[in-house]
């Protein structure tokens, strides 16, 4: 599918975001493992948390949708899962395959996992290498997907240093240590999104090095009722194109506003943009609020260093409000982009020097240099969710007419996108 987007004259209004990915992964992973039943409430339709739906459905965990968006999983208990009969399809997410693989790396049944062309390429060694250290079989196909393990009944906690910042990994070692031997102990230095540890009541220590956060099998897994906060990543398109074309105030609320993953705000707010929250309370144990957001003139500065986790799903479109904001945006120290969905630093220069931008690629980031006029042409999604939208943001300030292919990847984590700019529009 490709969507054409013109230039906006008026992008106001109330929007209505999908639940978030992240939360809502681990929502239903978690609640299959605990010993009773849970009810999601705002579960998304979005692509990415449905691969994790059908591949517990595959492992005999029981679900019923409803039509309000909710989902009751009830959970099989550590030891309730069910050999799959087939390989387990993780579609495009990444956080499907990482967090799963720690999950039946200590199942007493072989398991395989698979994904699409782009998740098959993304790398996997991450995950392997400590599980492997806390004695599962794990074999890849030359570092990627497809994922094969091995039955395994004798896991041993491990103290794992995580050699890249990321929230994946840490949580595939911490559900692995549910099944092991022993205490499991994941040591981060640069803080990553941290749901997996609220989620489950982990034990967390805090220094001024960093963070350990502890499991092991005794651990209880709570279940009961949550509701999903709205995707503060998914807010980020809003936000970014509500400032740059805004014609009056665009509202937001019930957004997840978890401090490991807002660093989009104070980034945003770093560069001029007039962003409110007011409202703030908590959905289960995930902070949220209201955001409304207002045009404002931005200005260019440096996003780098340990605030790149925080703002990981995001660069895509900080590179867009750079390009729309006076002076030089530079990111640096994100070489973890190239190995997402897509490789997001090659995706973003291609996508805005076609539109007219100047823009400098670094192995580990860009510059772009902002105000200079872009003119509609056709850019590529890649099949990149964050790169569509990202890409239908920049329209709206282009002259003419862009056009995206491959605009349906938006609805691997935000369906309604298109309808929701739209709408914003009319
Ligand atoms: C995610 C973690 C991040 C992020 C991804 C979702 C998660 O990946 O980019 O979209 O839900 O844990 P990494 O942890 O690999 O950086």
């Amino acid at each position: 599918m490709t969507r054409s987007i013109s230039r906006t004259d008026r992008f106001a209004g109330r929007v209505h975001l999908p639940a978030d990915k992240s939360v809502a992964h681990r929502a239903a992973l978690f609640a299959a493992i605990a010993n009773g039943s849970s009810i999601l409430h705002n579960f998304p339709p979005s692509a990415d948390p449905q691969s994790t739906l059908s591949c517990l459905r595959q492992l005999g965990v029981s679900i019923e949708t409803s039509t309000d968006s909710s989902v009751i999983i009830h959970g099989v208990g550590r030891g309730g899962f069910s050999a799959p009969d087939a390989p387990l399809d993780c579609g495009n997410s990444g956080t499907t395959m990482r967090l799963l693989s720690g999950v039946l790396a200590g199942q007493p049944f072989s398991s395989e996992l698979a994904g699409d062309a782009s998740l098959s390429s993304r790398p996997m060694e991450r995950i392997a290498r400590p599980l492997r250290t806390m004695g599962a079989t794990i074999s890849l196909t030359d570092g990627h997907a497809p994922i094969r393990i091995q039955p395994c009944d004798n896991l041993t906690g491990i103290h794992y240093k995580l050699p890249v910042p990321s929230a994946q990994v840490k949580s595939c070692v911490l559900l692995a240590g549910l099944w092991a031997k022993g205490h499991t102990i994941v040591y981060e230095t640069i803080r990553s999104r941290d749901h997996t540890e609220r989620m489950l009541n982990l034990t967390i220590r805090s220094s001024t090095e960093g963070r350990t956060i502890h499991s092991d099998s005794s651990h209880i897994v709570p279940h009961g009722t949550f509701t999903l906060p709205g995707d503060f990543s998914a807010a980020a398109f809003i936000l970014v194109a509500a400032s740059i074309a805004g014609t009056a105030p665009v509202h937001m609320s019930g957004v997840g506003l978890n401090p490991s993953r807002t660093g989009l705000l104070t980034v945003l707010r770093r560069m001029g943009a007039d962003i409110q929250i007011s409202n703030r309370r908590t959905s289960g144990v995930e902070p949220t609020g209201d955001l409304s957001v207002r045009r404002k003139s931005l200005h260019g500065i440096m996003v780098g260093g340990d605030e790149i986790p925080n703002v990981i799903d995001e660069i895509p479109i900080i590179a867009v409000a750079g390009a729309f904001a006076k002076g030089m945006t530079i990111i640096r120290d994100a070489i973890e982009l190239r190995y997402k969905e897509c490789d997001r630093i090659r995706a973003i220069v291609t996508n805005l020097r076609a539109l007219g931008a100047e823009v400098e690629e670094f192995e580990d980031g860009l510059a772009v240099t902002g105000m200079v006029p872009l003119n509609g042409t056709k850019v590529s999604s890649y099949d990149d969710h964050r790169i569509a939208m990202a890409m239908g943001v920049a329209a709206m300030g282009a002259h003419g007419t862009t056009t995206i292919e491959d605009a349906q990847a938006a609805s691997v984590s935000f369906p309604e996108f298109w309808d929701t700019i739209a709408a914003l529009q009319a």
